[in-house]
């Protein structure tokens, strides 16, 4: 799929209410699991921004807040393998309970390298937390501890979500329906 795709249409899969839904029953899991730890929140930019803030509002756990960004797909829609840092975290992460807060988990293979480099600076515990779980071409097992929801496929837009930098700012999650 290259940039020259026509965008047929938006399909809503996902609306406002039930995306609100399911980030207060992720924070709710996600409150349980780190009472008294000192976690740090890491936010993967920029897909997961609109994720994390409604979710952090939700977090009562006093938890650090941090930002990495990765290369990305730039207008293409396919992981090229090759992954590394655009910006790297601030809060030293050593003996610290983790917890990556990313968009949407697809070939894994983003989250297989952020997994393992943040593994080697020494923390306590390293989880995922992702909006969407994207199943169907998973490369690189990865455990998502908590999603809020799994798609077998297709290309999502919306709610921090882009198709070549556009549609991140719908409240909802869409489907992007391409001409033939
Ligand atoms: P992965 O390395 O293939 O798992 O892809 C990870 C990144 O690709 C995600 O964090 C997204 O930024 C982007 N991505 C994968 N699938 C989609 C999609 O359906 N819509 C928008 N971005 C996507
Ligand atoms: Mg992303």
């Amino acid at each position: 799929m290259g940039r020259d795709m026509r965008i047929k249409a938006l399909q809503e899969l996902f609306p406002p209410s039930l995306i609100e839904e399911r980030v207060r029953g992720m924070a709710a899991e996600i409150n349980a699991l780190y009472a008294g730890k000192p976690l740090v929140m890491i936010c993967v930019l920029k897909g997961a921004f609109m994720f994390f803030s409604d979710l952090v509002k939700h977090i009562r756990v006093g938890a650090e807040l941090d930002f990495v960004r990765l290369a990305s797909y730039g207008e293409s829609e396919r992981s090229s393998g090759t992954v590394r840092f655009l910006k790297d975290t601030e809060i030293p992460l050593q003996g610290k309970d983790v917890l990556v807060v990313e968009d949407i988990i697809d070939t894994g293979l983003s989250m297989e390298y952020l997994q393992r480099n943040l593994q080697s600076r020494g923390v306590k515990s390293l989880r995922i937390a992702a909006l969407i779980d994207k199943v169907e071409r998973r490369e690189k097992a990865v455990n998502v501890e908590f999603s809020c929801f799994t798609v077998s496929g297709g290309f999502i837009v919306g709610y921090g979500l882009d198709y070549a930098e556009r549609f991140r700012e719908l409240p909802a999650v869409y489907t992007l329906e391409f001409e033939e």
